[in-house]
């Protein structure tokens, strides 16, 4: 694309588009990528040292524990804008501003659905009842907080001089940022920049907010849509790392950011991302929540520096860009891959997990160091992605009181004789019990000994065993979803070791633990309260 048919050509200088994260929200909603508190905090830490503008860190009026995360974020978070998500009413938007009140700087996040689908399907408002509700809900933000942003819900399905109407009331009402969501990821790219170039013309007071973008991957055109958006004056986009978030989930971060960067001279903006924290903050976001980005996945893949064929290796070796628009090192790849051994000591692990993006404290590398040394016994080398899984067994520590706690372990299997395994688990009050049970195979019989243990009964929905590095001596990691019947929420286990007989039984166990911590604190999630339900 040469610079002229660019849609800033005449720009010198370019423009700042600010990134708004919403991993810990929409990516949170992606089934299977559920996080703890202590996982949230970190993973915020390292979005605010990725250099994002603002984190969306929950919807607090969803739960206790979405309401606690978005209050701890807010209050240790600087460098970024951090927000939480409200529905257009009272309820929800002081709950917001309970949460994120504290922050260095807050944002608040209302929404409400404009098309006309969900106007007489879900909300049954009329056009006047949803301008008047929106208007509503902005001062009333606004009464709280100087920095409020509005998202009409289905923008992308809205009539377009509707969503004009609605748009420049609630700036009027004082939003400093309009949001506008393809909700459904229907629009096509022209489409969705056509929309964004109607409101920049034909909305009077545009000027004095920042128009953003939301775009779901429903089509695969999240990252185009969000792009059109910008190169038709969009000046915020809103993302999460790997494109994680509901159903087909967002746009991706790291896939906006570097096709900005790639094509600065196209879109006349910058972002203030650090490009090469890009692969480190993706890696963490994998392995805290066991969702990991296929090999060929842009920017972050495993594969997306690699170049196999041989015509093409031959023109790296002559000049590198001939097959490179970004060099592995801009967005972080390291560029090996092995990392300690049994030998390497306490500063050596420190550095590396730094370098990883974590902020672990004094405790908590001590707490590592000494399951690294445990690992480095059983398999010499240790990979990064060894060390994040080490790493992770420590972050949310204390979220969820480890209950009942697995000693050990027997179990029997063949091809001629009957699974069985027997276990030893301490009960919460102390006492040590042992019991044995048969199943289809030992895995099978292991969680059925827990279950008689326990007595918690579960449906498995969801069990996952991946080899977490290389080589035969791997690490094999268990992640399983338990659902119990009279709870229609499910919980989550993960565990790993070199054998994997003992990590399904640790991740079963959790999981248990993770129902009982549930129970304990009476919590369950207002799956009411999701955005996409009501009001
Ligand atoms: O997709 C959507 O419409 C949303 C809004 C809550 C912004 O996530
Ligand atoms: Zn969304």
């Amino acid at each position: 694309m040469s610079a002229d048919s660019s849609p800033t050509a005449s720009k010198t200088s370019a423009d700042r588009v600010r990134i708004f994260d919403t991993t810990l929200r929409d990516g949170e909603q992606s089934p299977g990528a559920s996080m703890n508190l202590g996982e949230k905090l970190e993973f915020a830490r390292a979005l605010a040292g990725l250099g994002v503008d603002v984190i969306e860190a929950g919807f607090p009026i969803a739960s206790v524990g979405d309401f606690e995360s978005v209050r701890a974020i807010a209050a240790e978070i600087t460098g970024s804008t951090v927000c939480g998500l409200a529905r257009c009413n009272d309820r929800d938007i002081d709950r917001a501003w309970e949460a994120v009140q504290y922050a260095q700087s807050p944002r608040i996040h209302v929404f409400l659905a404009t098309s006309p689908i969900h106007r007489e399907h879900k909300l049954r408002m009329s056009r006047e009842q949803v301008v008047e509700r929106a208007v509503a809900g902005v001062r009333r933000a606004v009464g709280l907080c100087k920095d409020v942003e509005f998202s009409p819900e289905d923008a992308g399905r809205t009539e377009p001089e509707f969503l004009r109407e609605v748009i420049q009331a609630v700036i009027e009402a004082g939003a400093t940022t309009v949001n506008i969501p393809d909700t459904v990821g229907y629009l096509m790219p022209a489409q969705y920049g056509a929309m964004i170039a109607d409101l920049v013309k034909n909305v009077p007071n545009i000027g004095k907010a920042v128009i953003s973008t939301h775009c779901h991957d429903d089509l695969g055109l999240a990252v185009a849509n969000t792009l059109a958006g910008v190169a038709a004056g969009a000046r915020q986009m809103e993302c999460t790392i790997n494109g994680i978030g509901e159903r087909a989930g967002n746009a991706a971060l790291e896939e906006l950011v570097m096709a900005i960067k790639t094509h600065r001279e196209y879109f006349g903006v910058d972002t203030g991302i650090k490009t090469e924290r890009l692969y480190p903050v993706s890696r963490m976001l994998s392995s805290i929540t066991g969702l990991t980005v296929q090999r060929n996945k842009a920017i972050v893949g495993r594969n997306a520096f690699a170049h196999e064929s041989g015509i093409h290796q031959d023109g790296m070796l002559k000049n590198r860009s001939t097959y490179e628009i970004m060099r592995p090192e801009d967005v972080g790849v390291p560029q090996t891959d092995l990392v300690l051994g049994k030998h390497s000591g306490r500063h050596a692990l420190r550095d590396r997990i730094v370098e990883m993006g974590y902020t672990l404290n004094d405790e908590q590398v001590e707490a590592v160091f000494k399951d690294f040394k445990a690992l480095a016994d059983k398999k010499k080398e240790v990979y990064d992605e060894d060390l994040a899984v080490l790493v992770e067994r420590h972050l949310g520590e204390g979220d969820v009181p480890a209950s009942w706690q697995l000693l050990s372990l027997h179990t029997t299997a063949g091809t001629s004789v009957l699974p069985t395994a027997t276990v030893s688990i301490r009960r919460p009050d102390g006492e040590v019990v042992q019991d044995a049970a048969i199943g289809d195979g030992p895995v099978d019989a292991i969680f059925k000994a827990v279950e008689r243990v326990t007595g918690v009964h579960a449906n498995l929905h969801e069990f996952v065993v991946r080899s977490v590095s290389q080589g035969k001596d791997a690490q094999g990691e268990v992640t399983l979803e338990l659902e119990v019947e009279s709870d229609e929420t499910s919980f989550r286990g993960r565990a790993a070791s070199t054998d994997i007989i003992e990590a399904s039984a640790l991740a079963y166990v959790n999981a248990v633990n993770a129902i009982a911590a549930r129970k304990e604190r009476g919590q369950t999630r207002e799956v009411a309260g999701r955005p996409g339900a009501g009001l």
